[in-house]
């Protein structure tokens, strides 16, 4: 599904003498390699500033509460996402409601969102957390729209998309704040756990920073109750080697994905529409998105029975998601039932993803295709 030795081996030594520089210094925390990296990021992302913390899911929350987002605030964001993107909302103290995806792309529905708001009671809506979901960006000339027919905040939730666009504006610089992962799968990783908050507002920014050491602005005068999420050094000068690399590693991910449209089509196994029948539906990049493809994810209509298969034969595939938000355990309190939002639903019941990541060679890919051919002829 991923091999990330094959990006390590040619980067070994880069690496390596970046960590060697960090325990050089002694800044583990912080310091002159985590500044780096978030100036770095910031050009590369066109926006004005980025702030390193410890996780996508700190990044989220960071983003969240330096928006001003809190108790007595409702945040509309998709059932279909990892868990982040809703338990974050609440961690912030505000309260999430959710609103069905677009069974093409996956992402949260704009319409479904606006239907949301109208809903009664009229919530008290101030922000929407879109997600850009298998690395590509929400509809974010809707977003714009309702953002200012409603005098709404958008957070973006950008864990899987560094380097997607949308209109030619890179996911990062769309809605008033962003947040990203760099969790060792994600298509920019660090060597453990680290996320970005990004945002072109210069008092959002100065409030993350407080508020991502403990609402600190002077030693030990505590001004806002923050926490604890810095980025440390370490994670910093792994980041910034890696970025110098991130825009090569999404454009191999586009040819993968290109290819992995043609050997299908070649194989007669795609299928139109949203509903699979006796074959799969390709993932599409939609006018106006460019698509980093951190997800290469199929339908299929037997799911379960064809990840056995593949897993029979050796090939990794994975789940994005198998159970939509409203449907955990520990979301209960919110008050959804299974039915509530179909298009997640049959999501989850008929997704996987395939291997994708730069270094996927095409015979490996044509492996992939034609054990998904074999599969489907045996129906
Ligand atoms: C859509 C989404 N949001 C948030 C997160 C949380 O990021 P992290 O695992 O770095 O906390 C992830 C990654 O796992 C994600 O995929």
């Amino acid at each position: 599904m991923l091999d990330l030795k094959r990006q390590y081996q040619p980067l070994q030594q880069e690496l390596l003498a970046a960590l060697q520089h960090v325990l050089e210094t002694q800044q583990f925390i912080l310091g002159e390699q985590v500044a780096a990296f978030e100036q770095a990021a910031a050009r590369h992302l066109d926006v004005k500033h980025a702030i390193g913390c410890s996780s996508g899911t700190d990044a989220l929350w960071l983003a969240l509460a330096a928006a001003g987002i809190g108790p007595g605030d409702t945040v509309i964001t998709t059932p279909f996402s990892f868990f982040a993107s809703v338990s974050s909302i609440l961690r912030a103290g505000a309260r999430p409601i959710l609103a069905d995806i677009d069974p093409v792309t996956f992402n949260l529905d704009p319409e479904a969102v606006e239907a949301a708001m109208k809903s009664d009671p009229v919530p008290a809506v101030r922000a929407i957390l879109p997600v850009h979901l298998y690395g590509q960006c929400a509809d974010w000339a809707a977003y714009s729209m309702l953002s200012k027919k409603y005098g709404l905040k958008l957070i973006e939730d950008a864990a899987q998309a560094w380097g997607a666009e949308w209109q030619g504006r890179k996911a990062g610089g769309l809605g008033d704040a962003a947040a990203f992962s760099f969790y060792p799968t994600k298509n920019l990783s660090a060597a453990g756990d680290a996320g970005m908050v990004t945002t072109n507002s210069d008092d959002l920014d100065e409030l993350a920073r407080a508020l991502r050491q403990h609402g600190m602005r002077r030693r030990y005068h505590h001004d806002e109750l923050g926490w604890n999420t810095r980025l440390d050094g370490f994670q910093g000068a792994v980041l910034q080697v890696k970025l110098r690399y991130i825009a090569g590693w999404n454009d191999a991910r586009r040819t993968i994905a290109k290819r992995y449209r043609a050997l299908f089509h070649a194989r007669g196994l795609a299928e139109s529409g949203t509903r699979p029948r006796n074959g799969i539906i390709l993932p599409p990049e939609v006018p106006g998105a460019h698509h980093v493809w951190h997800q290469y994810v199929i339908r299929c209509a037997r799911r379960d029975a064809l990840r056995d298969f593949l897993t029979a034969h050796n090939i990794g595939s994975e789940i994005y998601y198998p159970v939509p938000l409203h449907m955990q355990t520990a979301l209960k309190s919110l008050g959804y039932v299974e039915g509530d939002f179909p298009e997640a639903e049959r999501a989850a019941r008929e997704v996987l993803a395939i291997p994708i990541f730069p270094e996927l060679r095409e015979d490996e890919q044509q492996t992939v295709v034609n054990a998904i051919a074999e599969f489907l002829s045996n129906a």
